[in-house]
């Protein structure tokens, strides 16, 4: 998590730092702060409040200059005040500081390092583990910031992307990554490094992607990458067709509004690529890999999970292969038995979230090689990883979150189910154009769910002042029941809790009362009349129940609410159902007035275990 920007230019950088940090700002918002260098000197303004605060204290203190560095937080070490928050210093006092430093992931050893530091008389002033990094670059300062970086590098234990510079060489910025993201934006006259590119797209569209332990130099007019060997390398300029207004509201409240109604247009997007099912949709040598796996694992985090979940249900019952889905973060320290014929999926937005990540690296040192990752961000670590990906074409997500990417998330894990199960004959001709059909029928019936809005809405002030809620589900809708209860939680700060409607009366029914309200998800399926009697034995135990279905054939009774879905697609109904709930969580917090896009405490992209 944390976003770090830095800019190195012949102009006065505080706007573009400022502006930068603004799109940075999913990545954390716990505290934000820059550092400039101003008449020889070092200067830092830093804040607890939100970027536009800083904007303003930056303005009041007339700050500018032509390099400087800046930080949005997540906060792991030292809590969330005005003195952990970066820019972090080191000097003996901050007026005569020499080294400054923005930071995102944890240094592992900082409390050694802290305390071989403290006895050789360097001072504290924050809890971070990167102000251990400033005062060891101090440390080996000789004249040359490269250098002092290069050799800090070998002291750290973690994950890291920093930038740093130094008030004696006051036009270069030194910048490293290992397991953070880092990106080199290549201006006229001027050069940046930010966490994400899409903080510097107003200023550039050419980049370089920094690997772990690859080292930058930058001036204005120069750019040297190095090794971990210390060598000087060459790296592939790229040009990203990103504009820079994908960021505006438009018409919308909040971002979550926004991507949640972008979401037939993206499905559209996605069709367009899609004549016919065939496995090079999944990457040129998808058909030699595909052919021979025997399973399938999915790994992920958050919602990700949850639509692997989904997953799971599909490819085991169109392709029939065995499929299983695991949190990332368990998998790693779990001890598994490695099958090298396996299809490792990975699903995350971002590409940069550090237990997936890490996941991914441990199936290959298993010796499980087959990686398809299934990722919104094509220059991401996680798809640069993978042998085999397949780009969501969400666009930027900017809400923490996940709407538009959970369902086009959806949209790929489906087609991949089709083409698994073409190759593996297990579908006929018939059947792949009834699929084909409900894919193209996907936007007009999510946009059938939007046409709701004022029912949902209606709903969404109903439920926003509970303190719990309940949502149940019943297979391939059961992870719909989940997500639902994590939009509740992420954004309307409702305890809610997911169960499959079999398993109440195996503890569950206990907590109900007169007053705990309980969303079904009633799909027409095979199970809609189990559900039925799940309904009963929850009714008569004086359940408040609220019933989202697309069956015409439930008695409407007394004190039962009805939310009717007009379309589902057939085996696509969790992306609708999932759709309503987003919508409905959304209302919700509306009402609640919470902070919709950038809820308590989260962040979008966790780069940290
Ligand atoms: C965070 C976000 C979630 C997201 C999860 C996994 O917790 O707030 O919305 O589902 O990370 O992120 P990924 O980028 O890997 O999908």
């Amino acid at each position: 998590m944390c976003g770090i920007v830095g800019a190195v230019s012949l102009r006065d950088v505080t706007p573009m730092l400022t502006e930068s940090l603004y799109h940075l700002e999913y990545r954390g918002y716990d505290s934000c702060g820059i550092a400039i260098i101003k008449n020889g000197e070092l200067h830092r303004i830093r804040g607890t409040k939100r970027i536009s605060e800083l904007q303003k204290k930056i303005q009041k203190n007339n700050l500018h200059g032509i390099s400087g560095i800046a930080h949005t937080r997540w906060a792991t070490h030292g809590s969330p005040n005005i003195n952990n928050a970066h820019p972090h210093f080191s000097g003996f006092s901050s007026k005569n500081a020499s080294i400054a430093i923005v930071h995102n992931g944890i240094i592992e050893n900082h409390e050694v390092l802290r305390k071989n530091l403290s006895k050789i008389g360097y001072r504290f002033k924050s809890q971070t583990d990167t102000e251990v990094l400033a005062h060891l670059i101090n440390y080996f300062y000789n004249g040359d910031i490269l250098k002092a970086v290069q050799q800090t590098i070998q002291h750290i234990k973690g994950k890291y992307a920093i930038a740093v510079f130094c008030k004696k060489e006051p036009n270069r910025i030194v910048g490293a990554r290992n397991g953070s993201p880092l990106v080199i934006g290549i201006g006229k006259n001027e050069n940046f490094l930010a966490s994400d590119n899409v903080a510097l797209i107003p200023f550039t569209k050419k980049f370089i992607y920094l690997e772990d332990t690859e080292i930058v130099d930058l001036t204005p007019n120069n750019i040297s990458i190095f090794n971990t060997n210390g060598i000087k390398i060459n790296k592939k300029i790229q040009i990203e067709a990103i504009n820079s207004d994908v960021n505006e509201l438009g018409i919308h409240q909040h971002y979550m509004e926004k991507e949640i109604f972008e979401q037939p247009k993206i499905i559209r997007r996605l069709l367009k690529n899609i004549k016919s099912i065939h496995p090079e949709l999944f990457g040129y040598q998808a058909p030699n890999i595909f052919e021979k796996i025997d399973s399938v694992l999915i790994l992920g985090c958050g919602t990700s999970y949850y639509s692997g979940m989904i997953a799971k249900y599909w490819i085991e019952s169109i392709a029939k292969i065995v499929t299983s889905v695991e949190i990332a973060s368990e998998y790693r320290y779990r001890d598994t038995i490695p099958n090298p014929n396996t299809l490792i999926v990975i699903i995350s937005q971002s590409g940069e979230t550090a237990d997936t990540l890490s996941a991914l690296k441990h199936a290959k040192d298993l010796g499980m090689k087959n990686i398809l990752s299934i990722c919104n961000v094509a220059t991401s670590s996680i798809v640069n990883a993978s042998m085999l990906s397949y780009i969501t074409q969400a666009g930027l997500e900017v809400s923490v979150a996940s709407t538009k990417s959970f369902t086009s998330q959806l949209f790929s894990l489906f087609l991949l189910t089709l083409v698994l199960a073409k190759l593996k004959n297990r579908l006929t001709k018939n059947q792949e154009n009834l699929f084909l059909t409900d894919l193209k029928c996907l936007p007009k019936s999510i946009e059938s769910i939007f046409s709701m809005r004022k029912d949902i809405e209606k709903w969404g002030r109903y439920f926003a002042c509970k303190k719990n809620i309940f949502l149940l589900g019943r297979g391939v809708h059961y992870p719909i029941a989940l997500e639902g209860a994590l939009k509740f939680k992420e954004i309307c700060y409702i305890h809610a809790e997911a169960f499959q409607s079999s398993e109440m009366k195996h503890g569950p029914l206990a907590l109900i009362t007169k007053n705990t309200p309980i969303i079904i998800i009633a799909p027409k399926d095979k199970l809609i009349e189990k559900l039925k009697s799940n309904i009963q034995e929850i009714k008569v135990r004086a359940g408040e129940l609220h019933i989202i279905t697309d069956s015409n054939n439930f008695n409407i009774q007394k004190n039962i609410n009805f939310l009717k879905i007009s379309e589902t697609c057939n085996s696509l109904s969790p992306i609708l159902y999932g759709i309503t709930f987003q919508l409905l969580a959304y209302q919700a917090a509306v009402f609640r007035g919470t902070h919709i896009d950038k809820p308590r405490n989260l962040a979008k992209s966790v780069t940290v275990e």
